[in-house]
């Protein structure tokens, strides 16, 4: 085993720990990340560094011989296909009672999410983080993670003609039709590129649908961003394909395990590194898992009794409506979204009008619902499978899908439609047995102070999701990077 002393060490890479990094190494501390998932770096046999959503293979899904695509069917047609296991981009992490699709490799879930950068309405921020002053986040820390992550709208004269937005303008005609407020929503695709895509002056991304095994151009990943500081700044290593297993106090801070993997997912070698700060930013469910795991194996006795608790699934729910053949959604669907319908206050539930870039007139509509629920799951060990369990119910999506009517049983009778019934299975409306946006688990204030650093152990700091106690109203990646910027400020300010 290698031995070596680090001044911090970033469990992750993803919002999170390349917000913390940045910061650390900004403030003149050398920062050693760690990432179990690949660098995304170098092209494919096919010239490209990701695959399309239409042809996956081995580096679209981690560790899987078979995909497991959020939308299993079509016409109630099972799409999953055989592709070789490999550490590739996007881990379905299966559950009990529920899948958690997850980012892997050097930006997380940048790398794979659909670029939707939402910050929640100010009257709701007491319901995602009721210990955090809103006037700091507003007027501070959401501006700053808006202006490092890129966000950008689109330009209204274009979406109003573009083919590419044909099934967002039919959302939002719907949504209209039955009084339900749309919003534009932000995200951190490059507009002006995808104006590109669309006059034939660019290599296509988006306008050919790739998203969730990665975007070749136009979106500003962490990659692009943040990550690219991090680099600048000459303090930081990352090393890929590196998973960190254990963390025990150690003379001059904590003595952190960390197994090498080769691209089969097997380990290749163990490394051992003394650091005298760890940050935790595996993940909502990347740090639960440690976090639970080293308490109670004995690595890390001293964790409270929240770690693993307060766990949600942002209340996703996914549907699709089959509409009249007078309202065809296009055949051409950009794979960013960029609508909104928000029946929060009335109904908990705020839709995004998704793609399904399918490259045919499929005449659906097709939503992804965050909606409010009270459900919260629990991380536990169980010592005789050597491994974490998370208690989530399916049925417990009850709720979400109550709400999620709210919106779409009006839209239906309105129009005079009805929801598809082909794309998660035979007969099955409801896409209730996974969530893109895992949230808690090591939740501020309980598991850890009101700044994330871990009680127990003075030099540990939770940075990710897993702080958020299960919501954020909207699509969540805003609000992690608002955090963290506002927490690490205050680590830098107060602990170094
Ligand atoms: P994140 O998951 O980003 O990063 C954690 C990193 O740690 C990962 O790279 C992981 O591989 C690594 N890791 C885990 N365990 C480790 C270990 N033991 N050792 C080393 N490394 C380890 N959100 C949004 O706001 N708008 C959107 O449009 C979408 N869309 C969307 C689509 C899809 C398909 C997904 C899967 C997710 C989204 N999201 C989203 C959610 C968003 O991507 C997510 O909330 C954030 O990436 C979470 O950021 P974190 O920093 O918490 O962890």
């Amino acid at each position: 085993a290698d031995a070596a002393v680090v001044p911090a060490l970033v469990i992750g890479t993803g919002y999170g720990g390349s917000v913390a990094a940045l910061r650390l190494a900004q403030a003149g501390v050398d920062v050693h990340m760690v990432e179990m998932g690949m660098a995304w770096d170098t092209p494919g046999a096919d010239g490209k560094i990701f695959a399309n959503t239409t042809t996956p293979d081995q580096r679209s899904f981690w560790l899987r011989t078979k995909t497991k695509q959020p939308l299993s069917n079509f016409l109630g047609f099972p799409i999953d296909k055989a592709i070789p296991r490999y550490t590739g981009i996007l881990d379905a992490e299966e559950f009990a009672g529920i899948t958690v699709y997850q980012g892997r490799g050097v930006g997380g879930g940048s790398l794979v999410n659909g670029g939707m950068a939402v910050t929640p309405k100010r009257e709701y921020f007491g319901d995602v983080l009721p210990t955090v002053n809103p006037d700091e986040m507003y007027g501070t820390y959401y501006p700053r993670a808006n202006a490092e992550l890129g966000v950008n709208m689109i330009r209204s004269a274009w979406f109003e003609t573009t083919e590419a937005y044909q099934y967002s303008r039919v959302g939002r005609k719907h949504a209209q039709r039955s009084n339900f407020p749309y919003v534009f929503v932000p995200t951190v695709y490059d507009w002006n590129y995808m104006e590109q895509e669309a006059a034939g002056t660019a290599p296509k991304s988006a306008l050919v649908g790739e998203i969730l095994y990665g975007n070749n151009y136009g979106k500003k990943s962490l990659q692009k961003t943040y990550l690219s500081k991090v680099r600048a700044t000459g303090r930081v290593t990352i090393s890929p394909l590196h998973r960190v297993v254990s963390v025990v106090p150690a003379t001059g801070g904590y003595k952190v395990t960390i197994e090498q993997l080769n691209t089969n997912g097997d380990p290749i070698a163990v490394k051992e590194v003394t650091a005298a700060k760890v940050f935790f930013a595996a993940g909502s469910v990347g740090t639960s898992k440690l976090l639970v795991k080293l308490k109670a194996t004995g690595a890390l006795p001293n964790l409270n009794g929240e770690v693993g608790r307060g766990w949600g699934d942002n209340g996703n729910v996914m549907c699709g409506r089959a509409n009249h053949m007078w309202d065809p959604t296009g055949k051409l669907q950009s794979s960013i979204p960029t609508l909104g319908i928000d029946n929060w206050a009335a109904g908990g539930a705020f839709a995004e009008v998704a793609p399904l870039p399918t490259g045919i007139e499929t005449y659906a509509s097709f939503y992804l619902s965050i909606t409010k629920t009270p459900n919260r799951a629990q991380f536990t060990w169980n010592p005789a499978a050597g491994k974490v369990d998370l208690n989530w119910q399916t049925a417990w999506k009850e709720v979400s899908i109550n709400a999620a009517k709210s919106i779409f049983d009006r839209i239906n009778s309105k129009e005079g439609t009805i929801y598809r019934t082909d794309l998660f299975g035979v007969y099955k409306i409801w896409g209730d047995h996974l969530t893109y946006h895992p949230l808690g688990g090591a939740v501020l204030n309980k598991a850890t102070d009101n700044y994330g650093r871990l009680h127990g152990y003075p030099g540990l700091y939770v940075m990710d999701g897993s702080l958020i106690p299960g919501t954020t109203v909207v699509n969540p990646f805003v609000t992690i990077t608002a955090l963290a910027e506002r927490n690490i400020e205050k680590i830098i300010a107060t602990d170094l």
